[in-house]
C-alpha cells in the first residue's frame, strides 16, 4: 500500500541556515523551492536518493508549522510515504479506523496530491501520504 518513504518533513524557523546545513554540510542537492501559500510554508526539497528531506519554514506564527515550532521548536515533524493511488488509500485507512486530518487529498508540493493522518492514530507521528503529480493509476 505504501510505495516508499517520499520524505521526511523538518520544521524549520531559519531556512538559509537550513539549507546550508542540509545542502551544504550534508551534501544533499537542492532540487527545490516553492511557497505554498494554502500550508503556510516556504517548502525546500533536497534529494536522498529517491528520497527528499522537505524543509518547512512556516510564512507566519499563527500557521500550522508556526505554531508547531512555537510548541516544541525547530525538528522532525513529519514523515511521508508515496502511494499510486491516494484516492484508494484514504478509503482504506478510513476502514481500518485511522484518524484522518484530510479525509479528501489537496494539494501539495510539486503539484502532488497529499493528505495527513492524525498522529491519535499513527503512534504519534504525523503521517503523510502522497500522490506525485502524473501518477498513472
Ligand atoms: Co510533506
Amino acid at each position: 500500500m505504501l510505495g516508499l518513504i517520499d520524505h521526511v518533513g523538518v520544521a524549520v524557523d531559519d531556512l538559509d541556515a537550513a539549507i546550508a546545513l542540509y545542502g551544504g554540510t550534508l551534501g544533499m542537492p537542492l532540487s527545490h523551492r516553492e511557497t505554498i501559500e494554502e500550508q503556510g510554508v516556504e517548502a525546500v526539497l533536497l534529494d536522498v536518493g529517491d528520497c527528499h528531506v522537505e524543509l518547512l519554514c512556516p510564512l507566519a506564527v499563527d500557521t500550522t508549522v508556526g505554531k508547531f515550532i512555537d510548541r516544541r521548536g525547530p525538528g522532525l515533524h513529519h514523515v511521508a510515504y508515496r502511494v499510486d493511488d491516494i484516492q484508494a488509500v484514504l478509503e482504506t485507512l478510513r476502514e481500518r479506523g485511522v484518524r484522518l486530518i484530510d479525509s479528501e487529498p489537496r494539494i501539495g508540493i510539486r503539484r502532488s496530491r497529499v493528505a495527513f493522518l492524525h498522529p491519535r492514530s499513527t503512534g504519534g507521528v504525523l503521517t503523510e501520504i502522497v500522490e506525485p503529480h502524473g501518477a498513472v493509476h
